[in-house]
């Protein structure tokens, strides 16, 4: 069998996986991703340890490349990242440094190109033609993509739609400029209001806090799902929160790219309808022309979490670099 390993780096997490041809995850490695005041090249070390760790689970001659999917602005040349508002990258030759370290052919893209490339190959976004796809994570990644082809922009780094200003003067992004789309509806602005609350003292968030031992630095994106899907009406209300934020920014992507199809992925789309019907419900109140043109469909992308470090190995054994 012709494996391929395929790495997703995040803003919080280095998800890997060795991945057969028919898509599916043999083996998974997983690290935190560094803290972005790290230097780059410790970024590289951890992703270097999760190839290794997977390598020992399977027969090494069965490799035959190593896709990178990075959270972060990839050029043109698929090999360095300009810019990763959530790690130390800037102008980092991800592609030549890992080549060295590596013994397979290693690919590199944007975490969410990869992800949008699963889901058109072996997900949501199957025989679509005009798809737009969102990962909701520590920021948001977007894809778009036209006749099962990602659209890459004149220098590689088209759907950077996490850094669209959604909040004039709003709250001050990671990139550097403020109202980002990213700052409303991701992971981080959910872990972000709802410990707000927690140490405001809110009562509304007593229950939730109660359960992280009252220490609201033990907040994460998964607790919040949790604590939503067991019925809490405050994990519930901060979730819709995010959808509606996320129906806004969808419309606006409608407005400049009319898809049949919205597929969202992303740690957060594991709160499913909890999600997507307020989203649902905000874009259409926001969409421009709404009553006179068709709607897309809002549905969640299937490989969830997986479809980064799925899309980036598939990529990788297409030689697609
Ligand atoms: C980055 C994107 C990345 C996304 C999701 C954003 O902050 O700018 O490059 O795709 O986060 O990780
Ligand atoms: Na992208
Ligand atoms: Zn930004």
């Amino acid at each position: 069998p012709r494996l391929a390993i395929g790495i997703d780096i995040g803003g919080t997490k280095v998800a890997g996986g060795v991945v057969d041809e028919s898509g599916a995850i043999l083996h998974r490695a997983r690290r935190d991703t560094p803290h972005r005041s790290t230097s780059p090249s410790v970024v590289e070390d951890t992703i270097v340890e999760a190839v290794d760790e997977l390598l020992r689970h399977v027969d090494p001659d069965e490799v035959v490349a190593v896709g990178i999917g990075a959270a972060g602005f990839v050029a043109a040349d698929r090999a360095t990242v300009v810019f990763a508002p959530h790690l130390s990258w800037r102008n980092e030759p991800l592609h030549d440094a890992l080549s060295a370290r590596i013994r397979y052919p290693v690919t590199v893209d944007n975490d969410a190109n990869a992800a949008a490339w699963a889901e058109a190959t072996h997900g949501a976004a199957q025989g679509e033609s005009h798809v737009v796809v969102i990962t909701l994570g520590t920021g948001i990644g977007g894809a778009l993509i036209v006749d099962g082809q990602v659209q890459r922009g004149r220098h590689g780094i088209a759907g950077e739609f996490g850094h669209m200003q959604i909040v004039p003067n709003g709250m001050r992004c990671e990139c550097g400029n403020r109202g980002c789309w990213e700052q409303y509806a991701s992971g981080n602005a959910l872990v972000r209001e709802t410990k707000g609350m927690m140490e405001a003292g809110s009562p509304v968030v007593a229950d939730l806090l109660a359960r992280l031992g009252g220490d609201p630095g033990a907040l994460t994106g998964p607790f919040i799902t949790e604590a939503a899907r067991e019925g809490d009406p405050t994990a519930r209300e901060l979730i819709a929160d995010i959808g509606t934020w996320l129906g806004v920014g969808m419309a606006n992507l409608a407005a400049a790219f009319d898809p049949g199809l919205f597929v969202v992925g992303g740690g957060v789309s594991a709160a499913d309808e909890m999600l997507l019907a307020p989203a649902r419900n905000a874009f259409r109140k926001q969409l421009p022309g709404r009553g006179y043109r068709p709607e897309a469909r809002i549905v969640r992308a299937v490989l969830g979490s997986d479809a980064g470090l799925i899309g980036a190995a598939e990529l990788a054994r297409a030689g697609r670099g």
